[in-house]
């Protein structure tokens, strides 16, 4: 790792807080809370990973993030102050500061525009308009290379012509261009390979260094945030149960729950640990 990456950047300015928020869905007997009186404090250029397991309420509370879905109680601040998105102009003005990556890459594009456009776009939205022709080429190309997929071999192609490892590491490369404050990945990597996998966490490493976003991590897997985050949030049942320092929560953990989801890791490579299967005569 790089002196860089060892800064500590849960010391940072406060990027973006919640305090108490809350999300309930039905009314009556029927009510219940998704996610449920939640605070948490992500500072500038922190690596933060939300752990939980199906239906922990990881996708509700970052839908409250997004500005995609409204809050029943509670508060966000951005940067020290309360978050308003009130009119459409302030929402788009609040989407610049935040982007997001999801699982399914390619539920992200709109598959009828070329590749080239898609980048054209995160250009422009940056205020790039007035450009060269020739700016515009060396940028796309940049954020290429950065995810190292060749803007040549792009041009002209649809979305659906590249792999999903591809198409992933063009999010990144969008991401790259347009340069937000925060960026949300909710389980970015569970659709390629692990190969691929170590190559996007690697990228996403990099660009927090180079541009100091702060990356809200949402995953299922323990082992994947300790490798790769400042801070965990372990949520279960709509609550964070546990959060801290990656290392502190995952070397040391103080909640049940959090030892149930460090027990289940090594279970899951005890099952593919052939050195145990014994060898009989009939082979
Ligand atoms: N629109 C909705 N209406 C009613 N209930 C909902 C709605 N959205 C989510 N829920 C419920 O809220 C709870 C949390 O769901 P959520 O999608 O946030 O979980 P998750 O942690 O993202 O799960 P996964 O890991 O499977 O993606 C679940 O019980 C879900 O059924
Ligand atoms: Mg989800």
């Amino acid at each position: 790792m790089s002196e860089k990456a060892r800064k500590d950047y849960t010391k940072g300015p406060s990027c973006l807080k919640g305090i108490g928020l809350t999300r309930s869905f039905g009314i009556g007997d029927k009510k219940m809370f998704a996610v449920d009186h939640v605070d948490f404090d992500f500072h500038e250029g922190e690596f933060v990973s939300i752990v939980g397991e199906s239906g922990s309420g990881k996708t509700t509370l970052s839908k409250m993030l997004l500005g995609l879905l409204n809050p029943t109680e509670g508060e966000i601040l951005f940067q020290n102050k309360p978050r308003d998105i009130s009119s459409h102009a302030k929402k788009r003005e609040y989407w610049k500061s935040m982007q997001a990556i999801f699982q399914d890459p390619f539920a992200s594009y709109n598959v009828f525009h070329k590749i080239d456009s898609v980048l054209l776009d995160c250009i422009n939205m940056r205020g790039g308009q007035n450009l060269s022709k020739q700016e515009k080429f060396d940028m796309m190309t940049e954020a290429c290379s950065f995810v190292n997929l060749k803007f040549a071999e792009l041009t002209n192609k649809y979305p659906f012509e590249l792999s999903g490892g591809q198409m992933q590491r063009l999010m990144i490369a969008r991401i790259f261009l347009l340069k937000p404050k925060i960026l949300l990945a909710d389980e970015p990597t569970s659709m390629v390979d692990a190969c691929s996998r170590a190559t996007i966490l690697d990228m996403l490493l990099q660009l927090r260094d180079e541009v100091g976003m702060t990356i809200i991590f949402i995953t299922h897997d323990i082992g994947l945030a300790y490798y790769i985050s400042d801070t965990v949030y372990i949520m279960e049942h709509g609550k964070f149960v546990e959060y801290g320092k990656a290392d502190e929560v995952i070397l040391n953990p103080k909640a049940a729950y959090t030892k149930r989801l460090i027990s289940d890791v090594p279970k899951i490579h005890e099952e593919w640990d052939l050195s145990t299967v014994e060898l009989t005569s009939e082979l």
